[in-house]
C-alpha cells in the first residue's frame, strides 16, 4: 500500500515535471503546439495558446495574462476564423510564418513574405509581445513579425498607435464584436495622420471622440494623461513613423487599455494583490467628449450646468434651436472678418481649451508664435493659430483653416488658442504674450540645478582636501558641513559591522559609530545598488545641511568616495517611534502626555519644512520609523532623501517615480503621482492615528470588518464611539475629550481629497486648541460598505492589506 502511494507520488512528480517542460517561452520550426499546449513568457506574465472567449465554445489562438486569475485576452490571431473543436495545430514554418491549421486546413497565418528567415523561432515576451525572429538575432528591435504590430482591441505598454509612414502599416485597435466573439467590430481607435495628428475613436467612418492633438506634453483633450509615477507617455513623429505609446514605470501595476464595442475606451489597472480589474479611466467619458456637440465656434462647458456656449464674439446661428439645447448648428460671428480689407483682422486669445479638430491644419515646427501670427493673418482662410508644442516658451506653429469645431473649456489644464476676429473685436497687436508659468518653472529649475551643483561640489572639493583622519574644518564660503574620510567613518562604525547596524532606511542602511572624541554618530550608507544614487544624495546633503530645527535630525557631515556615499547624523539614543508604539511591551513606556508631545513635535518639524524653512520642502516619506527620538524622547524627523525643493509659489508637482511607503501615501500620490504638502499632511494624519491607537495602519486587522486603521477610525467616528480607538494599555491619565480631539485632527489630515486636508499651520492651531475643528469627510482608501458614494466597493473582496484598498481608490468618482 505504502509502495503504491509512493509510486503514485513518483508518477505525479514525473507528470508534473513533464507539464512544466511544456511551458516554454519559445518554439522552433521542428516543434508544434496543439490545443492545450501553450507558451509562457520567461517571467510568467503572459501565455500564448488556445482559448475560448466568454460563453463561446469555439477555439481561438491568442495571448492572455498568465498571472491573473480572470481570463483576460489581450491579443487574438484567428479573430474571424474560429476552430470548432480542439484539433487546431500551430506550427512555425521555415520561412518564419506562424501557421494555424485544423486537419491540415489553413485557418490563419502570419504574413511576412518579404523578410528572410534563418532558423526562425517564435518567442513570447514578458511584454505580451509574440515575436518571430531568426534564432541568432540578438537585437530585440529586429524581428520577422510581432503581434504588437497587429493589435486586437487592447493596447499594452510598449505598443504603438499610429502609422509606419514607409510601409503604410497602421497600428490601430479594433473592438471585438462582443465579449464572446473577437471578430472585428466597427469601433476603431486610430491615430489620424493629419498634419497635426490626433487619436480618434471611430465608429465605422464616423468620428465618435477625439483626443485633441499632442502638444508636447499630452493630448490637448486629455490633460490628465501626463507623465506621472506610474505611466510615461510618449509621442514620436519622424520621417519613418508617427505613433503614440506609453510605458509602465512601476512593476506593481498591470495596465491595459481596451476599446469596447460600445465605443468607449476603457483603461483598467490591476495592482499587486488585487482580485479583479479596476476601471481607471474611460473616454469618451464626459458630456463634452461627444464629438462636435457644440457645432462650429461652440465651446462645450461643464460647470454646474453643462452645455454649449458660443465663443465670445459669436452668437448662435439658430437662436431657437440653441435655446432648445440643439447646438449642432453652431455659432456665427457677430462682426464679419474683413481679411486684408481696410481694417485688418486681429486675434483674440482664448484660454484653457481643448483645441479644435485638426483635420484642416497646417503645421510648421520650426517657427515660433509671433511668426505664426503673421503667417495666419496673411492668409484669409486661416481661422486660428497656436503653438504646436507647449513646452518651452511656445514653439512651433499650427494654423487652422475652415470652421473651428469640437472645442471644450477646461477648468484647469487646456491650451491657449488665438482665434481670428474682426479688427474691432481683437486685441491690440502688441498684446505680447508672456508665458509666465514656463518662466517660473525654468527659473525654479535653474535655482534647484544651481543648488544641486553647488552642493555636489561642496562634497567633492572637500573630499579632495580631506585629510586621512577626520577634519571638521570649515572653508570660508561653503555651507558649514564637514566631510569625513571614508576609512575614518568605516573605522568608527567597526567596518560597518552588522552589530552596529541600526536599521534600514530609504536607499541604504544606518549604522552606529563612535568618533575618537566619544561622540556618537549615526551613519547612513547609501546602497550602491539603490539606483537612486548621486541625485538623491546631493539633494539630501544640500537640504539637510540647511535645515536646522529641534524637530529635525541634524546632519553632521558627509563623505563621498567613488561609489561609497555616507551621511553622518547626530545619534538618536531612543531609536524611532515605531520601536515604541508598535511593541507589545515598550508601548507602555509612552504615556498620553508624551504621545501628545510627540505629535506636537512632529507637527512643528513638518510645519518648519513646509513653511518656515527658506525652501518649501515636502518630505514624501513621513512614517513612524522616520520619526527618531532623542534622549528626552523628543521627536526628530529624519530621512529627507525623497524631499524635493520647490519655489514657494509652486505647491504641486508630479514625479516620475513612486517613492514612499504604503500605508502612509495618500491616494492621489499612489494613483496619479501628484504630491503636495497635503501628501505629507496625510502621512502625518496616519501617524497621529497610529500613535493614538498603537496600531499600524498597514497591518491593521479587525475580526469584525476588513477596514484598515483609517477606515476603522472613521467608522468609530461616525458611530460616535471614537475613544474605542485609543491604545487601552496606556495609562489612563488622559482626558477622553483630549484624545477625541487628536483623533479628530488625525481624521481631518487623512481625508480623501487633498483640498479638504488642513495645512500644517492649521494643524498646529488645531493641536493648540486655537482653532475650531471642522467635521472630517471620509478618509482616503476608505472601503467601507456602508458608504453611498462608492457602490462598487461592496462587491469587491477586500483584504486587510492596503494594496487592495488602494485599487478601490482608482475608481474615479464622478
Ligand atoms: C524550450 O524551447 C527551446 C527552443 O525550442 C528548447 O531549446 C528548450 O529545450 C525548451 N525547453 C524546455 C524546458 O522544453
Ligand atoms: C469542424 O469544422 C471542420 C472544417 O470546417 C468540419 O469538417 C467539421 O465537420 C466540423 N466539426 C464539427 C463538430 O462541427
Ligand atoms: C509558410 O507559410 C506561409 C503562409 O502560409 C506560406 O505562404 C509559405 O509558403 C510557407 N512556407 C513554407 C516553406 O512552407
Ligand atoms: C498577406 O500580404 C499580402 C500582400 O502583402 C496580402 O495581399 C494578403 O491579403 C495578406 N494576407 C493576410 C492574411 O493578411
Ligand atoms: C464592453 O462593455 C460592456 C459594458 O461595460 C461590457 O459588458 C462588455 O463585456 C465589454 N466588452 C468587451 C469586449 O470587453
Ligand atoms: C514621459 O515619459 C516617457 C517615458 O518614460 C519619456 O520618454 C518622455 O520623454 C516623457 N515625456 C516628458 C514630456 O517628460
Ligand atoms: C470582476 O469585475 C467585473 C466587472 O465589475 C465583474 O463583472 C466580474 O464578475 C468580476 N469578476 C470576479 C471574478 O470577481
Ligand atoms: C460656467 O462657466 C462659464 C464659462 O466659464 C461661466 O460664464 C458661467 O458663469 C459658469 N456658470 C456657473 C454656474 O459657474
Ligand atoms: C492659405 O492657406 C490655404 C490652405 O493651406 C492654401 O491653400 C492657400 O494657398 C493659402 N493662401 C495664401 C494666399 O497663402
Ligand atoms: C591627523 O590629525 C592630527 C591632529 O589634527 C594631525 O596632527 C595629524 O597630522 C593628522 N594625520 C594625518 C595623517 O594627516
Ligand atoms: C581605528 O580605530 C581604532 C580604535 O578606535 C584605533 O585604535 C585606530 O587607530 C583606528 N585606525 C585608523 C586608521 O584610524
Ligand atoms: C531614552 O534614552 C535615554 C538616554 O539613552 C535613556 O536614559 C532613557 O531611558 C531612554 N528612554 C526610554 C523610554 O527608553
Amino acid at each position: 500500500m505504502k509502495f503504491l502511494s509512493f509510486m503514485i507520488m513518483v508518477a505525479y512528480i514525473l507528470v508534473s515535471s513533464l507539464r512544466i517542460s511544456i511551458a516554454n517561452d519559445s518554439m522552433n520550426v521542428l516543434q508544434s503546439m496543439s490545443d492545450g499546449v501553450s507558451l509562457v513568457s520567461k517571467g510568467g506574465k503572459f501565455e500564448f495558446g488556445f482559448f475560448s472567449p466568454g460563453y463561446s465554445q469555439k477555439r481561438y489562438v491568442g495571448i492572455w495574462y498568465k498571472n491573473i486569475p480572470i481570463q483576460t485576452v489581450v491579443w487574438v490571431a484567428n479573430k474571424a476564423n474560429p476552430i470548432n473543436d480542439s484539433s487546431g495545430i500551430i506550427t512555425l514554418n521555415s520561412t518564419g510564418n506562424l501557421v494555424l491549421t485544423q486537419n491540415a486546413y489553413l485557418v490563419w497565418y502570419t504574413n511576412n513574405s518579404h523578410k528572410q528567415a534563418q532558423n526562425p523561432v517564435v518567442v513570447l515576451l514578458d511584454s505580451g509581445n509574440l515575436v518571430i525572429k531568426n534564432e541568432e538575432e540578438t537585437d530585440p528591435e529586429v524581428c520577422l513579425w510581432q503581434s504588437f504590430d497587429y493589435p486586437s482591441d487592447t493596447l499594452l505598454p510598449g505598443m504603438k498607435l499610429g502609422r509606419n509612414i514607409r510601409t503604410g502599416h497602421e497600428w490601430k485597435l479594433t473592438s471585438w464584436e462582443n465579449p464572446n466573439d473577437p471578430s472585428p467590430g466597427d469601433i476603431y481607435r486610430v491615430l489620424e495622420l493629419y498634419n497635426y495628428p490626433e487619436l480618434y475613436v471611430m465608429k465605422g467612418k464616423k468620428k465618435v471622440y477625439r483626443s485633441g492633438p499632442w502638444n508636447g506634453l499630452y493630448f490637448s483633450g486629455l490633460p490628465y494623461l501626463q507623465n506621472n509615477t506610474i505611466f510615461g507617455y510618449n509621442f514620436v513623429s519622424n520621417k519613418d513613423e508617427i505613433y503614440f505609446t506609453f510605458s509602465l514605470l512601476n512593476n506593481f501595476v498591470i495596465e491595459r487599455t481596451v476599446v469596447n464595442q460600445t465605443g468607449i475606451v476603457y483603461r483598467y489597472v490591476w495592482l499587486e494583490g488585487d482580485h479583479n480589474w479596476t476601471m481607471h479611466r474611460s473616454y469618451p467619458k464626459e458630456f463634452c467628449d461627444n464629438y462636435g456637440l457644440c457645432g462650429a465656434y461652440g465651446n462645450c462647458i461643464i460647470n454646474q450646468t453643462q452645455g454649449c456656449q458660443c465663443l465670445k464674439g459669436f452668437s448662435p446661428k439658430s437662436p431657437q434651436a440653441w435655446a432648445s439645447s440643439d447646438w449642432s448648428q453652431g455659432c456665427v460671428r457677430n462682426k464679419p472678418l474683413s481679411c486684408n480689407g481696410e481694417h485688418k483682422d486681429g486675434f483674440v486669445k482664448f484660454e484653457g481649451l481643448k483645441v479644435p479638430d485638426t483635420t484642416q491644419t497646417w503645421l510648421d515646427k520650426t517657427i515660433g508664435l509671433e511668426e505664426c501670427r503673421v503667417k495666419c493673418l496673411n492668409n484669409c482662410s486661416c481661422m486660428a493659430y497656436s503653438n504646436s508644442d507647449i513646452r518651452g516658451a511656445g514653439s512651433g506653429c499650427v494654423m487652422w483653416y475652415g470652421d473651428l469645431i469640437d472645442m471644450r473649456q477646461f477648468e484647469t489644464g487646456g491650451q491657449g488658442l488665438h482665434i481670428r476676429m474682426s479688427a474691432s473685436e481683437s486685441e491690440p497687436e502688441d498684446g505680447h504674450e508672456r508665458n509666465t508659468p514656463t518662466i517660473v518653472a525654468s527659473t525654479i529649475a535653474a535655482i534647484c540645478g544651481a543648488l544641486l551643483i553647488s552642493s555636489y561640489f561642496i562634497c567633492r572639493n572637500r573630499r579632495n582636501n580631506a585629510v586621512t583622519n577626520y577634519s571638521k574644518d570649515k572653508s570660508e564660503k561653503d555651507i558649514d558641513l564637514p566631510t569625513f574620510d571614508f576609512s575614518f567613518i568605516s573605522n568608527a562604525t567597526n567596518d560597518f559591522s552588522q552589530s552596529e547596524k541600526l536599521g534600514q532606511g530609504g536607499f541604504g542602511s544606518v549604522y552606529k559609530g563612535i568618533l575618537p572624541d566619544g561622540q556618537e554618530i549615526a551613519v547612513k550608507r547609501l546602497s550602491k545598488t539603490s539606483g537612486q544614487g548621486l541625485d538623491e544624495f546631493k539633494n539630501e546633503v544640500m537640504l539637510i545641511a540647511k535645515l536646522q530645527h529641534r524637530n529635525l535630525v541634524k546632519l553632521l557631515g558627509c563623505s563621498i568616495q567613488q561609489d561609497e556615499k555616507l551621511l553622518i547624523y547626530e545619534f538618536m539614543p531612543n531609536r524611532s517611534l515605531d520601536y515604541f508604539i508598535f511593541d507589545s511591551t515598550r508601548h507602555t513606556l509612552l504615556g498620553w502626555t508624551k504621545r501628545f508631545e510627540i505629535i506636537g513635535g512632529i507637527a512643528r518639524g513638518l510645519l518648519y519644512l513646509h513653511q518656515d524653512s527658506r525652501l518649501k520642502i515636502i518630505h514624501r516619506d513621513l512614517k513612524t520609523s522616520n520619526v527618531l527620538l532623542d534622549s528626552n524622547m523628543n521627536p526628530k524627523i529624519s530621512d529627507f532623501g525623497m524631499a524635493r525643493t520647490f519655489g514657494l509659489d509652486q505647491d504641486e508637482a508630479n514625479t516620475n517615480r513612486v517613492m514612499g511607503t504604503y500605508g502612509y501615501m495618500p491616494p492621489e500620490y499612489v494613483v496619479h503621482g501628484s504630491f503636495s504638502v497635503k501628501s505629507d499632511v496625510f502621512s502625518f494624519g496616519v501617524i497621529v492615528l497610529e500613535i493614538i491607537s498603537g496600531k499600524k495602519n498597514r497591518a491593521f486587522y479587525d475580526p469584525h470588518h476588513h477596514l484598515n486603521l483609517l477606515g476603522h477610525a472613521w467608522r468609530l467616528w461616525i458611530e460616535k464611539r471614537p475613544t474605542e480607538l485609543m491604545d487601552d494599555l496606556v495609562d489612563n491619565s488622559a482626558c477622553p475629550s483630549e484624545i477625541i480631539r487628536y483623533i479628530h485632527i488625525g481624521l481631518l489630515c487623512v481625508q480623501q481629497r487633498p483640498e479638504d486636508r488642513p495645512n500644517m499651520s492649521s494643524v498646529t492651531l488645531f493641536l493648540n486648541g486655537e482653532k475650531l475643528l471642522p467635521e472630517p469627510n471620509q478618509p482616503g482608501f476608505y472601503t467601507g460598505k456602508a458608504h453611498p458614494t462608492k457602490p462598487n466597493s461592496s462587491s469587491r473582496n477586500i483584504d486587510v492589506y492596503s494594496f487592495n484598498e488602494m485599487s478601490n481608490s482608482l475608481l474615479e468618482p464622478r
